[in-house]
């Protein structure tokens, strides 16, 4: 295990009805208030109106940055850091999914920067203050509830990028599953991939010797491939998406789950490239990418494929290769993600060659990635021809 400092501020209300709290969770950071939220989906779930309630118990003053876009863009966030600077708001307040809850990271880090945020994302500047935000969680997926990581996209420059600060974990952030009751199934299911990358991002680790990580890491894979099925025919099931959020939030917090062990993250950085080109759903591009990269690096330590293989997918070790354990523990990775209607190739976004080098090259804009196995240009063009 390699030495580890392990601190996460954010402070998390979780249960049905934690809504109701919001407005005292505001109030010691002041009444001016920026409000951001998506395309709507809190004015149809009526969440909007609860939060309108609680801040106008307060006597705050609101103001609005609606229509953040999935994949958010880097001019939304512009906007947002405006508004912040022309009506002096005190306090970010992010009523939504992953996309919300990072364009508020992005204006909460803006508003006290000089410069464009964009240098932020491009790795140009260090974030060294910010102003304080607070999540509503309503899809379970990103962690960024509970972690300071912000990923944007600049359309214009057909980039995704992403920056963690520690300045922009939330200061609290109210969990309540009912509020990812209404939750899509193509939405729920990129969820669930979500979630199970960032557990892999960790667990296919060189690092030995980290017994309890790995069994975290472990214990989150099974939980969620366990409830998938209760979620997906009841949207509504209370107890199985409670446990999907909660695995949900445990999987990225600032490291937790693999204190003391080298991370990889390489594909989340393909796959940004794909959705930065594509603007298809982040989880939607994992699990087409994940089983690929599985396949391309497993024999740097088919142990570790091994043990994932016997102890999340319960495969019979008895008669069977380290490599044969491997192999299948990539396929029942890639038939869980089936089951559940998650795509399997690029062709289903009718996605070819034709941009193929370019996401290659942006992968490694800053050298090669991963730790598993550092992937240099050609390893990332061939890991996504695999996944054509
Ligand atoms: O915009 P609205 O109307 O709210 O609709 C959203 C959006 O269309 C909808 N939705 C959210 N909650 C809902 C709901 N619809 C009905 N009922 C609800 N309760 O779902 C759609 C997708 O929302 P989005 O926020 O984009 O999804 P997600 O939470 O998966 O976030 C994805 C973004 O997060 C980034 C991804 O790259 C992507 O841009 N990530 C952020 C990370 C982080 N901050 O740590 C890590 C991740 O690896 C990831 O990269
Ligand atoms: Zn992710």
């Amino acid at each position: 295990m390699n030495p580890f400092t392990f601190y996460n501020p954010t402070k998390v209300l979780f249960g049905q009805g934690m809504v109701d709290k919001l407005g005292e969770e505001v109030l010691p950071y002041g009444k001016k208030v920026l409000l951001v939220y998506g395309g709507g989906s809190i004015k149809r779930s009526g969440l909007y109106g609860q939060v309108m309630e609680q801040l106008s118990r307060i006597g705050a003053e609101v103001h609005e940055l609606p229509g953040i876009e999935p994949n958010p863009r880097v001019s939304s966030v512009r906007k947002g850091i405006e508004l912040c600077r022309a009506h002096n708001i005190e306090f970010i307040l992010a009523v939504g999914g992953g996309s919300v809850v990072d364009a508020s990271k992005g204006i909460a880090a803006g508003v006290p920067y000089e410069g464009d945020v964009w240098d932020f994302y491009m790795r140009q500047a260090e974030i060294k203050k910010a102003l304080p935000l607070g999540a509503i969680l309503t899809l379970a997926a990103t962690g960024s509830e509970m972690n300071g990581n912000s990923v944007v996209s600049n359309w214009e420059e057909k980039r995704k990028r992403s920056f963690g600060s520690i300045h922009t974990y939330p200061r609290f952030s109210i969990l309540d599953p009912t509020n990812t009751f209404t939750v899509p199934r193509d939405q729920t299911v990129n969820g669930i991939v979500d979630i199970m990358s960032h557990v892999f991002e960790q667990y296919f680790s060189r690092t030995t010797d980290t017994p309890l990580q790995e069994r975290l890491c472990e214990s989150i894979l099974q939980t969620v491939i366990e409830t998938a099925d209760a979620v997906l025919e009841n949207p509504k099931d209370y107890n199985a998406r409670a446990n999907i959020m909660w695995c949900g939030t445990m999987a990225l917090n600032g490291g937790l789950i693999s204190a003391g062990m080298t991370n990889d993250w390489a594909t989340h950085m393909i796959e940004h490239e794909v959705s930065a080109i594509y603007d298809i759903p982040h989880g939607a591009g994992l699990s087409i990418l994940f089983p690929n990269w599985m396949k391309y690096v497993y024999k740097e330590r088919p142990d570790r494929f091994a043990q994932y293989a016997v102890r999340v997918w319960n495969i019979p070790a008895e008669g069977k290769s380290q490599e044969e354990l491997a192999l299948a523990g990539i396929q029942a990775t890639r038939d869980f993600f089936t089951r559940i209607g998650a795509p399997s190739t690029l062709g289903h976004y009718g996605i070819g060659q034709e941009h193929l080098d370019q996401m290659a090259s942006e992968t490694v804009l800053f050298g090669p990635v991963g730790s598993f196995k550092p992937l240099a240009k050609e390893d990332v063009g061939r890991i996504l021809e695999m996944a054509l």
